[in-house]
């Protein structure tokens, strides 16, 4: 009878030990530094960059082909959102401002593509570092440190703003929307995905939704999620911006990516291994978010919003 319950009893204990780690380790949201260290850590010890590539952010699978790589579903995505938003419309040579850039995924295709002159700004030394490492000499785009609510460039800077992913880490969402604004010239373009709840007030979250949100905001140093509907009205009641924000909920286009990011692991089993044993307790310590994350997206608890307006 033992001998029946020891495997029942190894998995319970080795789920429980994963549990453990995975709260000890949670990365809470308590300021900009916070969100600075935990994409330094991420950034220098290269595991999401070997696993998923430069780029980090969801990918964009077509309706009815869902069998299209995670790393060119991120591709893709850039450019579905240069074009849902109007950027192909820009010439060469326009200034383009990427508000918390990573490594530089989405400026090197601006760039390249595009022929934009890009910057790239991002709250983490270490990914401008990696940025200009991964950037060829030939391509339009620097990369600095800055942090997006308070931006040290001049009012009009920009012909357009770019920002992927970026916004859940802001604390204040009207700052961020000024910034983007202020410093989008009169007639430029903004370019936004993000990462959103469903609109909360109108429908409240279930206590176990809560706790789903709760794991949401502390393990990836997330402030506050906000709807598509609160952020669009933020843009819209902005003073510099012209007054019509469209958005849309991607959530069908995005939502393959989460169990994508995982097999991924399993695609590229040598992307981790050869980062040795440290690496695969990081890696199956995000396994928990993630199938979180995609319960979310797939509930409509989470929304996949992207956003466009003209400064
Ligand atoms: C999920 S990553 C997306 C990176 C990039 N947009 C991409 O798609 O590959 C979020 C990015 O936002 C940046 N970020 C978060 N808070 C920031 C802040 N206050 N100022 C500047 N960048 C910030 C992070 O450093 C990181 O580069």
């Amino acid at each position: 009878m033992l001998e029946l319950l020891l495997p029942f009893f190894l998995l319970g204990l080795f789920l429980l030990i994963l549990f453990i780690i995975w709260r000890i380790n949670a990365r809470k949201y308590i300021s900009s530094g916070t969100v600075a260290s935990a994409y330094d850590a991420w950034t220098q010890d290269r595991l999401l960059e070997r696993l998923w590539g430069e780029h980090i952010h969801l990918g964009f699978y077509p309706t009815g082909n869902r069998s299209i790589d995670f790393r060119e579903a991120k591709e893709k995505f850039v450019h579905e959102l240069v074009k849902w938003s109007g950027l192909d419309k820009l010439p060469k040579g326009s200034r383009i401002l990427d508000l918390g850039c990573g490594i530089g995924g989405s400026s090197r295709i601006l760039s390249k593509y595009y022929g934009f002159n890009v910057t790239g700004i991002t709250i983490s030394p270490a990914q401008v570092k990696r940025a200009r490492e991964l950037t060829p000499s030939g391509l339009n785009c620097n990369f600095q440190v800055m942090d997006a609510l308070d931006l040290k460039f001049e009012d009009g800077s920009f012909d357009a703003i770019w920002s992927v992913e970026a916004g859940a880490h802001m604390n204040d969402k009207n700052k961020f929307a000024d910034e983007m604004l202020r410093t989008l010239r009169p007639g430029g373009y903004l370019a936004l995905a993000d990462w959103n709840s469903r609109d909360l007030r109108d429908h409240p979250p279930s206590f176990f939704e809560r706790l789903v949100l709760k794991q949401l905001l502390e393990q990836w140093v997330h402030p506050n999620f906000i709807s598509i509907n609160e952020f669009s009205n933020i843009l819209r009641n902005n003073q510099n911006s012209a007054g019509r924000v469209i958005s849309e909920c991607w959530n069908s286009y995005t939502n393959p990516s989460w169990y994508d990011s995982i097999i991924e692991g399993f695609r590229r089993p040598f992307a981790i291994l050869s980062l040795g044993p440290l690496a695969i307790v990081k890696s199956i310590r995000e396994i928990p978010t993630i199938l979180l994350m995609n319960w979310a997206f797939r509930k409509g608890l989470m929304e996949f919003g992207v956003f466009k307006c003209r400064g």
